[in-house]
C-alpha cells in the first residue's frame, strides 16, 4: 500500500468513538478523507457518527461551513461492525480506554485485520507509544498521533515516533494532520511528550507557592495572569481541567521520569484529590462555583487607599538601573520623598529588587533593617501588576504604605509573603528550564517545542522564547538563586540553558 497523505481516497478507520474519536472524525471528514467508526460498545459508532452529524449542521447553520460540505463529509463517514472493517483503512487511529494492556490488546487484533503496512497510530496522552508498538508484530508502522480537547478547535497534534517506528510514519502523519488543519509537532516518545512535558512547571510550581503560603490562589493567580501575560491562572487552570484530571497526570510524568524533582507534584493536590475538591465540577476548587460561575474572592491587590502614602520617604538598594529609573517615578508621582543619603534614614521605608532571592536575603545583603524593608519585583509587570514582598518580620505598616504608593496610579499591588523569586521569576524560570531540557534530550526540536506549547498550552510564548524574552543571563541567575534557597535540585538548570546563557545567544539556538 503507498502512502499519499493528499490521496482523495486516503482512509482512516477510528477506534473508540469517545469525546476523542469523535472530533478526529469530524476534522478528517471535513478535510475530505473516508472514515471508519469502530468502537465496543453496542451502537455508540452509530452515535458517534450521527453526533459528529449534529455538529457539520450546526456549523452550515452558523454559516461556518456550506450546507453542502456538511452533507459531503457526513457522506465520507461510515460505520465498521468489526475490525474486519478497517481492512481497506490506509491509517487506524486508536482513541479507545487509557490503559496500556487493553491498547496493546487491541493493536494486536488490528494487524490481524489491517493490510501489512497499514499505519497504526494511538491517541494516548500518556502511554508510551514504544511499549504499545512492542505488542505488535511490525512495530515499524506504529507511531503516536495525539490531539487536544477540544480537537476542532486545539489546531495542533504531537506526531510520536516510537524508537521502532519508520520514518514514512511521521512524515504521513506530520501531511495528514496539515491537510486536517492543524498544526503538527514531531517529538520522540517521552514522558508527557512535548505538551504535557513543558506544562508541568505552571501548576506544579503555582502549587509549591500556596504550599509556602507565599500568597492565596487568587493572588498568584492575578500576578500571573496580569504581570506575566498568562491568560488563565495555575489555580483558575486546576480547577477547570479537574484535579481527577490533572493530578493523576503530574504524578504520572513524574514518575515516569523516575521522580525526577522538576516535575515532583504537590501534595496539596492528593489531598484535594482525595477530599474531592475537584474544581469546576464539583462546585469547589482553589476557587467555589454557583451556578457553573466562579465565585471572585476580593482580591487584596486593588488599589489600596488606607494609608496616605504622600511624604513617604523611601530608600531604594540596589538593582538595575533602568528599572530603578521607573520605580523612582512612580515613587514621585506617588508623593514619596527619596532618600538618598549613604544608609537609609530611621523614617525611611526601605526596598530592594532581587532577582531570585528573597527579601530577606537581600534586606540582609545590604545591612537595611528588615522590619521596614519590602522587596519590590522589577522583573516583570511594573505597569500591569506590581508585587511586594515582605520579610518575616516587615512591619504591617510599611507594607501598607508601600502598598499605597504603588497602587496610587490604580495599577494592582500586591503583597506577598518572601519567597525566593517571588512569583513570576520562579514560575517563569521553572517553564523556561523544562523548555531547554526537552530541547537538551531532543525530544523536539527548538521551534516545534515553542510552537507546541504555544499553540497546546496557549502561553504567552514558547519556553524557549519566553527565556529569550527576559534574558537567558537572568533566567539562570533566578535558577542558581533558587536552587541555593531551597537546596532542591527541582531547579538546577538544564545545561541546555546554562550554555546558551554563557554563550549569550538565544535559546532557540540549536546544537551546530
Ligand atoms: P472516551 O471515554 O470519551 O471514549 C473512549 C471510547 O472508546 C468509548 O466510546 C469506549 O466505548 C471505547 N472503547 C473502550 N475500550 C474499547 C476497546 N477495547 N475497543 C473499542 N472501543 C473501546 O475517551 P476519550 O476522552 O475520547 O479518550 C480516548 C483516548 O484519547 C484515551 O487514550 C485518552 O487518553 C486520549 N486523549 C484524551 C483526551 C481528552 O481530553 N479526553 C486528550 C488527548 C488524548
Amino acid at each position: 500500500m503507498h502512502h499519499n497523505p493528499s490521496a482523495p481516497d486516503y482512509t482512516v478507520g477510528i477506534l473508540g468513538t469517545g469525546l476523542m474519536g469523535q472530533g478526529i472524525a469530524q476534522i478528517a471528514s471535513q478535510a475530505g478523507l473516508s472514515v471508519i467508526l469502530l468502537d465496543a460498545a453496542p451502537g455508540a459508532a452509530e452515535k458517534a457518527k450521527a453526533q459528529v452529524g449534529s455538529v457539520l449542521n450546526m456549523l452550515a447553520g452558523k454559516g461556518k461551513i456550506t450546507q453542502e460540505a456538511a452533507r459531503q463529509a457526513v457522506e465520507r463517514i461510515s460505520v465498521a461492525d468489526s475490525m474486519a472493517g478497517f481492512a481497506d483503512c490506509h491509517l487506524v487511529i486508536e482513541a479507545i480506554v487509557e490503559k496500556l494492556d487493553v491498547k496493546c490488546a487491541v493493536f494486536r487484533q488490528l494487524e490481524e485485520h489491517v493490510s501489512d503496512d497499514c499505519l497504526l497510530a494511538s491517541n494516548t496522552s500518556s502511554l508510551s507509544i514504544t511499549e504499545i508498538a512492542v505488542a505488535c508484530k511490525r512495530p515499524e508502522r506504529v507511531a503516536g498521533f495525539h490531539f487536544f480537547s477540544p480537537v476542532p478547535l486545539m489546531k495542533v497534534v504531537e506526531v510520536i515516533a516510537a524508537l521502532q517506528s519508520a520514518p514514512w510514519t511521521g512524515d504521513v502523519l506530520a501531511e495528514l494532520a496539515k491537510r486536517m488543519g492543524h498544526a503538527p509537532v514531531r517529538t520522540n516518545d517521552s514522558p508527557g511528550f512535548v505538551i504535557n512535558n513543558a506544562g508541568r512547571g505552571y501548576p506544579t510550581e503555582g502549587l509549591r507557592l500556596l504550599e509556602e503560603s507565599v500568597a492565596a490562589p487568587e493572588v498568584i493567580d492575578a500576578i500571573l495572569k496580569q504581570a506575566a501575560g498568562f491568560r488563565m491562572g495555575p489555580f483558575e487552570l486546576l480547577d477547570l481541567t479537574g484535579l481527577d484530571v490533572s493530578q493523576p497526570a503530574m504524578e504520572a510524568v513524574y514518575n515516569q521520569f523516575f521522580q525526577e524533582p522538576r516535575f515532583r507534584p504537590s501534595v496539596l493536590g492528593r489531598q484535594r484529590l482525595a477530599a474531592n475538591i475537584l474544581g469546576r465540577k464539583t462546585g469547589q476548587g482553589f476557587y467555589r462555583y454557583q451556578d457553573g460561575k466562579k465565585v471572585e474572592p476580593p482580591l487584596q491587590s486593588a488599589p489600596f487607599t488606607g494609608v496616605s502614602p504622600v511624604g513617604t520617604r523611601v530608600w531604594l538598594g540596589q538593582g538595575p538601573e533602568e528599572e530603578k529609573k521607573l520605580v523612582r517615578s512612580l515613587l514621585a508621582a506617588a508623593g514619596a520623598v527619596p532618600d538618598t543619603g549613604p544608609a537609609p534614614r530611621p523614617e525611611a521605608l526601605c526596598l530592594v529588587f532581587p532577582l531570585g532571592r528573597d527579601a530577606t536575603s537581600a534586606a540582609l545583603a545590604e545591612g537595611l533593617d528588615p522590619r521596614r524593608t519590602l522587596a519590590l519585583d522589577v522583573f516583570c509587570g511594573l505597569s500591569t501588576h506590581r508585587t511586594l514582598m515582605t520579610t518575616p518580620l516587615t512591619g504591617k505598616r510599611w507594607s501598607e504604605l508601600a502598598q499605597a504608593l504603588f497602587s496610587a496610579d490604580g495599577v494592582p499591588a500586591s503583597v506577598i509573603h518572601d519567597s525566593a523569586g517571588f512569583v513570576t521569576q520562579r514560575v517563569i524560570a521553572c517553564i523556561v528550564n523544562l523548555g531547554c531540557e526537552i530541547a537538551q534530550r531532543r525530544i523536539a526540536s527548538p521551534e516545534d517545542i515553542d510552537r507546541a506549547v504555544t499553540l497546546g498550552l496557549g502561553y504567552p510564548k514558547g519556553p524557549l522564547a519566553l527565556g529569550d524574552h527576559y534574558g537567558p543571563r537572568k533566567i539562570l541567575a533566578i535558577l542558581q538563586e533558587l536552587q541555593a534557597a531551597y537546596g532542591d535540585p527541582r531547579y538546577r538548570p538544564s545545561p541546555w540553558l546554562t550554555r546558551r546563557a554563557r554563550l549569550e545567544v538565544s535559546l532557540l539556538t540549536p546544537e551546530a
